[in-house]
């Protein structure tokens, strides 16, 4: 595999577990897999063939498939020909307990039998509750290493008798906010699985009071909740196109809008992508974690972009954690920025494209 320069080596989150992998590379048999992979770079391991390797990360996916020397898969819908098709599966491990036992079912059966799984991933990353999941299935399983802040175990996973079916692990649950329901689809991983999120509660009250105008944009939209609460709410909304980073928001998403009949592309990117058109309306509940560590730079480039994707005269509708310092970005780059809703939480903003004395955009 292509090994990293040296200047990737800073602590963006994933370069840890990716040094302590390298240190194990002996461990690496065969044809391998990477499970899990949160930086667009390959580890300086052996593999007899470019490895598979899989990733919930749009960017992540769109860059590696770029550079080469692997084949990508995006998301956990995989062919049936790579049923026990991997000698090693390395995973690295994810934020949630819930998306690791699925990556487990995943890697029983992407792994031949007596095929090794490598876990690895960072004390703060949860490495020690993963450990114990990993021996509660491979009582054998065993700690290899320790450094870089991280762990690396090794286990032997009993092979799976079942094909893994991304679907069977989606669950359903019915969500209300100011007296409208949709049913919304979760899977292990994506934000706020199996309730609505107090933030994306407080948007939907404004959207509720002051209605939004179509066409209608939902940024970093997660399950999809946002566009079928609006399409169920307003019978005149129109479609709502949803874009998140995410495999299992992209999924999720796709699933709570048909059982909701509402309409939309949901869109799987990092960001938001050049080739979007012009939107009435951006609504956004946009993130503010890169795995555990609290990062607000993909929502600082979302505001700097987000100008070219809103019709003159267009409203950004925002919500966010009110210790979040938006107001100033959203008036340098939107226009004047009002607080349509406050509490000790959350603010809800509300912004318009400005456009010059002759009606024309700035
Ligand atoms: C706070 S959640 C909001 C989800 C949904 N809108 C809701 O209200 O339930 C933020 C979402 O942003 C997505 N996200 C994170 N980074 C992103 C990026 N660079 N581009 C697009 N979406 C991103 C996450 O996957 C997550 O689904």
């Amino acid at each position: 595999m292509t090994a990293r320069k040296a200047s990737n080596r800073d602590q963006s989150p994933g370069v840890n577990a990716l040094a302590a992998l390298e240190r194990n590379a002996n461990l690496l048999r065969g044809r391998t897999g990477l499970l899990g992979l949160s930086l667009p770079v390959l580890p300086a391991v052996p593999s007899a063939a470019p490895p598979l390797v899989i990733t919930e990360h749009a960017g992540v996916a769109s860059a590696l498939e770029h550079q080469g020397g692997c084949r990508v898969q995006f998301g956990y819908q995989l062919p049936e020909a790579d049923r026990r098709s991997l000698d090693t599966l390395v995973i690295f491990v994810p934020k949630a307990r819930e998306a690791l036992t699925m990556q487990l079912a995943l890697a029983s059966h992407l792994l031949v039998e007596q095929g090794l799984v490598i876990l690895v991933g960072e004390k703060r990353e949860g490495i020690a509750g993963a450990a114990r999941q990993l021996q509660a299935l491979a009582p054998a399983a065993e700690k290899v290493d320790s450094a870089r802040h991280c762990q690396v175990w090794t286990a032997r996973l009993p092979v799976a008798e079942e094909s893994f079916d991304v679907r069977q692990w989606v669950r359903w649950h019915d969500v209300a906010c100011a007296g409208t329901q949709v049913a919304v689809a979760g899977m292990p991983g994506i934000f706020s699985d199996g309730r609505l999120d107090e933030g994306t509660a407080r948007l939907l009250e404004t959207l509720a009071e002051i209605p939004v105008r179509g066409p209608v944009l939902d940024f970093a939209c997660g399950a999809g909740v946002i566009g079928a609460w609006l399409q169920s709410r307003f019978a005149d909304c129109g479609p709502v196109d949803g874009v998140d980073v995410q495999a299992q928001a992209v999924f999720c998403a796709r699933q709570t809008y048909d059982r909701n009949r509402a309409g939309g592309r949901i869109v799987a990117s990092d960001g938001l992508p050049e080739e979007l058109g012009l939107y009435q309306t951006i609504v956004t509940n946009p993130p503010f974690h890169s795995g555990v560590r609290t990062d607000t730079s993909m929502t600082e480039t979302f505001l700097r972009q987000v100008r070219r994707h809103l019709q003159p005269g267009g409203e950004l509708r925002l919500v966010a954690n009110r210790f979040l310092p938006y107001r100033e970005l959203i008036r340098a780059h939107i226009g004047p920025c009002e607080v349509l809703s406050e509490d000790r939480r959350f603010t809800v903003y509300q912004a318009f494209r400005e456009k010059t004395a002759r009606g024309r955009a700035r």
